[in-house]
């Protein structure tokens, strides 16, 4: 399936209440392919939001990181399946089975509601944790590229279709998983906007050049003066990378 740049480029929805959410996706609306919901809103308004964003044709990456026991995990994903979520993750932490558990569940509870299957996403190793952290307090020895690649493949056997990625990790993943595998990387910066508290960054021309799928981008949109021409100028730049992708 191709997909334009508008359809790879989801906004994360990182704002308080369904109030200030609202303001944003009305704006935006049209402009974008897809709407990260995250801890903060979801936690704030639950699954308002979702009805609120599917209410209006949106689709939606819902991005909770779901971490626990297989048994708990599936049910949740059974959950999002029936909500319609375009996306959702776990993290690839939570071990082999419980992926594998959560990736059948899901396209059941979807198969059965006669929806179509959300994508399972894996979170591997968080941007903010370094190889001292991993090494000395996770417990897990070696280089965190080493640990992403070892997930991201865990993942891919275990039936999940992608995993979220830093933009530096994008290549090695592309190239040990595949054309097929789904890549959403946030960290990205377009060279006119801050990077705020993102350290290594790429432009959206760049990730999709390398291989990214979908890139989420936060404040260069929510927090631009013009967040439709911000989401234009983000969506120009993901079309040049899509046009000389490796
Ligand atoms: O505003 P900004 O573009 O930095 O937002 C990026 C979004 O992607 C935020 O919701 C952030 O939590 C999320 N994210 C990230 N880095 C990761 C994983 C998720 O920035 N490694």
């Amino acid at each position: 399936m191709t997909l334009s740049a508008k359809e790879r480029l989801i906004v994360a929805l990182d704002v308080p209440d369904l109030q200030s959410a609202e303001s944003l996706i009305e704006k935006l609306t049209g402009h974008v392919g897809m709407w990260k919901v995250g801890m903060q809103l979801y936690t704030a308004e639950g699954p308002k939001i979702i009805d609120f964003l599917h209410e209006r044709g949106e689709k939606v990456f819902l991005d909770l990181k779901f971490h626990d026991i297989p048994n708990t995990v599936k049910k949740a994903g059974e959950v999002a399946a029936r909500m319609g979520v375009y996306m959702f993750n776990v993290h690839a932490a939570g071990g082999m089975e419980m992926m594998r558990q959560t990736a059948i569940s899901t396209r059941e509870a979807a198969e059965k509601m006669g929806k179509p299957c959300p994508l399972l996403l894996a979170v591997t190793v968080l941007t903010s944790i370094d190889e001292r952290t991993l090494n000395e307090d996770v417990g897990i020895s070696g280089k965190v590229e080493t640990q992403v690649v070892k997930w991201a493949k865990m993942a891919q056997e275990a039936g999940l279709d992608g995993v979220v990625a830093s933009p530096r990790e994008i290549e090695v993943i592309r190239q040990q998983c595949g054309d097929q595998f789904a890549i959403v990387t946030p960290g990205v910066r377009p060279d006119w906007a801050a990077k705020n508290d993102q350290k290594r960054t790429m432009t959206p021309e760049d990730a999709l050049r390398v291989g990214a799928t979908y890139v989420v981008v936060g404040r260069p949109i929510t927090q631009a003066s013009d967040p439709v021409q911000a989401a234009q100028m983000i969506c120009e730049s993901m079309e040049k990378g899509m046009n000389t992708s490796c």
